[in-house]
């Protein structure tokens, strides 16, 4: 069809399918009516052909390798936001002006306590608790204490919410990890802005006066920003996938959380980190060994930090990082084993056949967590700092589709492939 829809013949019918446009990238074509018309649905596992949602708030362009949110390219607002005001656009639509950014900012300032009794809440975790499990369990708990603001109709609850939790999510990473180490909570700041107030709660203690070092506040805005929103991935089709439900926005962005933690997305950090670790331990083991069993179908090891669903170019994301990581490196702690360690995997991979003919580049996860050791953050904090990066792109998502008419619940289909119909035989005659 001319205007970018599909007729498709399928037995006796015959369907003219609607265009969906775009405007830039894949346009869609409807197949909402396929199912009563035809009984016949659409098989798409990993939903790698399906678009489930029209969206406004940020653009991949995975030829090109480019990322931009409501239109602002990610190099220009990793070279000139702070955190907040990325948060602010995705959220909003819009960069703030001054007074609104400055709203913003307080607004994080009031709502970045957590009430008293959530500090028994940590205390009940084991130490060695990883503190994805801590940061889902907590953003659950904290909204036991809002139940009136659950309302996802109610616009002024959906900010107010949204404000906690951005506000609060630095408060209980630091608090997950201080559980860890034993070391007493350290209750935020109003003086310090968003960033430094986090590093501060991480990293100083009740007994000495800790300086944030601007370097390091510097960089850990541009890994915040880098991560801040991706799209339909995993996490935050999770949560839009929650949120459909109409479940509240702290349940949603707690089943985000969840999704986030795997290997195969946000865990993915960690993940690299531990590979480089690995390579750098085993006396035995080179760059080569290690791009041989990433290619070997019999061995399920992936080379971690590689690949990407939407990119078949390099991630704009980890050109970006590459180059901080040496001038991080270089600024905090001089040299890092491992960073050499990844540019010799990266180099293997991007010359081997295997990598280019299915066009596997670095991704955002491949330099992250070698910046964010660098900066001094344990590596099972690593997908924490992803998911505080990532909090306002699962907001806008989940407000978007709540703000959308075409909403309706998920819920896919399935192919059923099973048993037909089986005599029942009683428990005593099996
Ligand atoms: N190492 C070795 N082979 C790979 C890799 C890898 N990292 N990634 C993909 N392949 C191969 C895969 O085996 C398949 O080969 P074949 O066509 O012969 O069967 C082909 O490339 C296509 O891969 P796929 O698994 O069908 O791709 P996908 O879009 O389903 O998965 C991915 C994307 C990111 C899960 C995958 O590339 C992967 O597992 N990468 C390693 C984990 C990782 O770095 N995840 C972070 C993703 S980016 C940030 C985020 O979203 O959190």
């Amino acid at each position: 069809m001319d205007d970018g829809g599909a007729t498709l013949n399928l037995g006796d019918h015959t369907l003219d399918l609607s265009a969906v446009p775009a405007r830039m990238g894949n346009h869609g074509v409807d197949i909402g009516s396929l199912r009563a018309q035809t009984r016949t649905v659409t098989y798409d596992p990993g939903f790698a052909n399906t678009a489930s949602a029209q969206s406004t708030i940020t653009y991949i362009d995975g030829t090109a390798g480019k990322l931009t949110h409501r239109g602002y390219a990610i190099e220009d607002l990793a070279n000139s936001c702070g955190f907040l005001e990325v948060a602010f656009l995705l959220l909003f639509g819009h960069l703030p002006n001054k007074a609104e950014l400055e709203e913003w900012q307080a607004s994080m300032n009031r709502h970045s306590l957590l009430n008293e009794e959530l500090k028994r809440f940590f205390d009940a975790f084991p130490k060695q608790a990883h503190p994805m499990a801590i940061l889902s369990s907590a953003t659950n708990a904290i909204s036991t204490f809002y139940e009136e603001y659950h309302n996802p109709k109610d616009e002024a609850s959906v900010i107010e919410s949204a404000q906690r939790l951005i506000a609060k999510m630095p408060t209980v990473a630091a608090w997950a990890y201080k559980k860890s180490t034993g070391f007493p909570y350290i209750y935020p700041r109003n003086d310090l802005r968003y960033v430094a107030n986090f590093l501060h709660m991480m990293f100083a203690l009740p007994t000495e006066e800790y300086h944030v070092d601007p370097v390091i506040a510097k960089a850990l805005n541009v890994l915040l920003i880098l991560h801040a929103d991706h799209g339909q991935n995993c996490s935050t089709a999770t949560v839009r996938f929650v949120g459909s439900s109409q479940a509240n926005l702290f349940a949603s962005v707690a089943a985000g959380m969840n999704a986030l933690w795997g290997p195969l997305h946000g865990g993915a950090n960690q993940a690299v980190v531990e590979m480089l670790a690995e390579i750098a331990n085993d006396p035995s083991a080179s760059t080569e060994s290690y791009i041989a069993r990433a290619k070997d179908k019999n061995d399920p090891f992936r080379l971690m930090g590689f690949g990407h669903r939407v990119y078949n170019n390099y991630d704009p994301r980890a050109r970006i990082l590459k180059k901080f990581a040496d001038d991080v490196l270089d600024r905090v702690e001089g040299d890092d084993p491992l960073l050499r360690i990844a540019e010799e995997l990266e180099e293997a991979a991007l010359s081997d056949e295997y990598f280019q003919e299915r066009n596997l580049y670095p991704n955002v996860d491949f330099y992250s967590g070698i910046i964010f050791r660098a900066l001094g953050f344990p590596m099972r904090m690593f997908t924490v700092l992803f998911a505080i990066g990532r909090l306002p792109g699962w907001i806008a998502n989940w407000k978007e589709m709540t703000e959308d008419p075409a909403t309706r619940i998920a819920r896919p289909r399935q192919i059923y492939v099973g048993e037909e119909s089986r005599r029942f035989i009683p428990l005593h005659q099996r």
